[in-house]
């Protein structure tokens, strides 16, 4: 559905929860599912939705593979021991997946009434802005539902958090130490394609952390003026310079060919590095294990505060929450000092 023009959400669509959702009445059985790509800590926020939910007197299930299986009706009871042993685990032991039917009419009635044969009061669902969006339209639908973020991009603009981010970053930036290591003994230039779907945040992190000499984030355009990067390169070299690391967020041009040009263009041999899927796993590090288990527990919190079509964030040094449709109109830019530090710093 997604408030496409002229399809606005009728009373009667509001299947079996009325008008508000179940605001007044008391809620006794919350579900959690996750979708989108998969992010590092996402098993320990589920840990907490459902150790948090027990805690509170609530049951719980969980929703497997994301939208789709709330549609397949795909659900399982979970209890304080289908989460034991997973806070350091990768992944998401409840799978994931992109799911085009929660975008429409009949998949989001279909998911409503799956969740009122459940008895499920309320919906907690991790991911990204995507997961979001069903997230609103359930809401409309009158099915209380909060939002997580969970995605490695640090893409959602309300939150300066997002659960994954952190391992993300710290496997592409032990991978481009690797890469470095081999780059500096062939005294070559190495191009580190990074993730982050539009966003530059983990390229910056990881240009930050690794030394590069240059970072290419969407967020700024002119980054990418390959002229100005091969000037400098060869101005580097001249000064002693033996390698040169690129830090490039994926999207952004083929990088295999770009570095063939930058090759003809130097002298200089030149690599590229597809860091690629990894990013997405591993043991989430100590920093999203915390951060994914407080916004876990908050999740719960704002149902049994009768809230919903809510996202939890983390902003100015506090968790908060933000209504859905309100989070998805803000824009973020990557940390304008963090850029140019890179600039400053690989003069
Ligand atoms: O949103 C997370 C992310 O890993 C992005 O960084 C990347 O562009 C995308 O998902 C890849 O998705 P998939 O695993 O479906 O190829």
């Amino acid at each position: 559905m997604n408030q496409k023009a002229g399809d606005t959400i009728r009373r009667e669509d509001r299947i079996g929860y009325g008008i508000g959702g179940i605001m007044a009445k008391k809620i006794k059985k919350v579900a959690v599912l996750t979708s989108g790509g998969d992010a590092p800590g996402m098993n320990a926020a589920i840990r907490a939705v459902v150790r948090a939910a027990l805690s509170s007197g609530l049951e719980v299930d969980g929703i497997r593979r994301g939208y789709m299986g709330l549609i397949e009706e795909d659900i399982i009871e979970m209890n304080a021991m289908s989460v034991t042993d997973i806070v350091q685990r990768g992944g998401t032991i409840l799978y994931t997946s992109r799911c085009p039917e929660i975008k429409e009419k009949k998949g989001l009635k279909r998911a409503v009434s799956v969740c009122k044969q459940h008895n499920i009061d309320g919906l907690i669902t991790i991911g990204g802005d995507g997961t979001f969006r069903g997230a609103q339209d359930l809401s409309e639908l009158g099915l209380n539902t909060i939002g997580i973020p969970g995605t490695i991009d640090l893409d959602i603009a309300c939150t300066e958090y997002t659960i994954g981010f952190d391992t993300a970053c710290n496997t592409a930036m032990e991978a481009t130490d690797k890469v470095r290591d081999t780059s500096a003994s062939h005294e070559r230039c190495s191009i580190i394609e990074v993730m982050g779907r539009t966003a530059g945040h983990i390229a910056l992190w990881c240009g930050i952390s690794n030394g590069s000499e240059y970072v290419m984030v969407p967020e700024r355009p002119e980054a990418n003026d390959e002229k100005k990067i091969i000037e400098k390169i060869l101005s580097k070299r001249r000064v002693g310079k033996k390698h040169h690391i690129i830090l490039k967020t994926e999207g952004m041009g083929d990088s295999y060919k770009m570095a063939k040009r930058i090759e003809e263009a130097t002298g200089i041999e030149t690599r590229a590095t597809i860091i690629g899927h990894i990013q997405r796993g591993g043991n989430p590090t100590c920093k999203d294990r915390v951060y994914a288990s407080a916004m876990g527990a908050r999740a719960v919190d704002l149902l049994l505060e009768g809230k919903t079509n809510r996202v939890v964030a983390y902003r100015h040094g506090k968790y908060t929450d933000y209504d859905i449709g309100e989070a998805l109109a803000m824009t973020k830019d990557v940390d304008p000092i963090l850029y140019s530090l890179t600039k400053r710093l690989s003069r």
